[in-house]
């Protein structure tokens, strides 16, 4: 089998990035640096979810992006300029690394005009994709689900079952509340037990009221009915068009929706306290910078008395 599967079981090319919102809970940073170019280490986030896309056999990935947030899709646009003053200096080991990007995946771009909820911006994508494309993926850009290979499942569970699949992590009881959190049903002929049907979905929900420990973890694999359901939902608070209410509009007229529990783990990178763990998460990982930094934090945490 290729990366990614094959074209049977992949059922998708295009994969969309929502990079679209304000990034509100990362101010002051975002005020002028979008949060999907903070890096971890030394990689801005959309490039770590750009090669899982590519690596899922997408061929190409449109970001949603939004006034101010150019920087965003220049960070796949070659950089001759930079690229050559590398290449003088013999600094081989950085161009490889700045390269990485464009070479990735096909890059594309659309825009949403205003931060109109995650549903909004998902439907901004339809009128990009080509006719015969009957599902996307959805990959936010805050979201770390490690590791990569969840999208694969994904797509083998949508070739067996047909319509829409989506990803969660099993959080602990306590901590739903942070979540939109999916109401399941197993399936009696399922071979792998982490597939479940889903009956419906609550977002954040009060411990007590909580249908699951299940809880959405940014990674979509939509029919591409979504885009008839989302506009057919209405807007919520502050006018936004929430997924979430789509994917609900769906299920409740039967289309087939199922959920892969990822058993690995998952960063927010979309705040600073996510981020950070991510960032030393990769920076133990890291030759470079992975020894320095266990030494350091061991010495920094004995001082601390922790
Ligand atoms: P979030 O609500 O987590 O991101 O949306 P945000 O709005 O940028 O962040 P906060 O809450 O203000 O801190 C999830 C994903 O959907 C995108 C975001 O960019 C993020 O990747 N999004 C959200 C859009 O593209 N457009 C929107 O209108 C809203």
């Amino acid at each position: 089998m290729t990366q990614g599967g094959t074209n049977e079981t992949r059922h998708f090319r295009t994969a969309v990035v929502p990079a679209a919102g304000l990034g509100t809970r990362f101010l002051p940073a975002t005020k002028t640096v979008p949060k999907e170019l903070l890096p971890v280490v030394d990689t801005p986030g959309i490039e770590l979810v750009a090669g899982e896309a590519a690596d899922s056999g997408a061929s190409r990935l449109v970001i949603v992006t939004s006034e101010g947030k150019d920087g965003v899709v220049a960070h796949f646009v070659e950089d001759l300029v930079l690229e050559s003053k590398l290449m003088a200096s013999g600094k081989s080991h950085l161009l490889e690394k700045v390269r990485k990007a464009q070479g990735l995946i096909e890059v594309e771009s659309v825009v949403q005009d205003e931060p109109l909820g995650l549903g909004h911006a998902v439907s901004c994508v339809e009128s990009v994709l080509d006719d015969d494309e009957d599902a996307i993926a959805v990959l936010l850009p805050d979201d770390l689900v490690m590791p990569r290979g969840v999208l694969d499942t994904m797509a083998r569970v949508r070739a067996k079952r047909g319509g829409s699949v989506l990803c969660a992590i099993d959080v602990p009881k306590d901590q739903v509340s942070a979540y939109g959190v999916f109401e399941v049903e197993d399936l009696p002929d399922a071979v792998n037990p982490d597939v479940l049907k889903v009956t419906g979905m609550v977002e954040k929900p009060k411990v007590e009221d909580a249908p699951s420990t299940f809880a959405a973890a940014g990674r979509y694999l939509l029919d591409r009915a979504i885009f008839d359901a989302l506009r057919r939902i209405t807007p919520g608070q502050g006018g936004e068009l929430q997924l979430t209410d789509a994917i609900a509009l769906l299920i409740s007229e039967g289309h087939p929706v199922h959920v892969v529990v990822h058993r690995g783990s998952r960063h927010d990178l979309g705040n600073p306290g996510g981020y950070l763990r991510a960032a030393v998460d990769f920076a133990l990982d890291s030759e470079e910078y992975g020894p320095s930094l266990r030494e350091w934090l061991t010495q920094r945490l004995q001082q601390t008395g922790q």
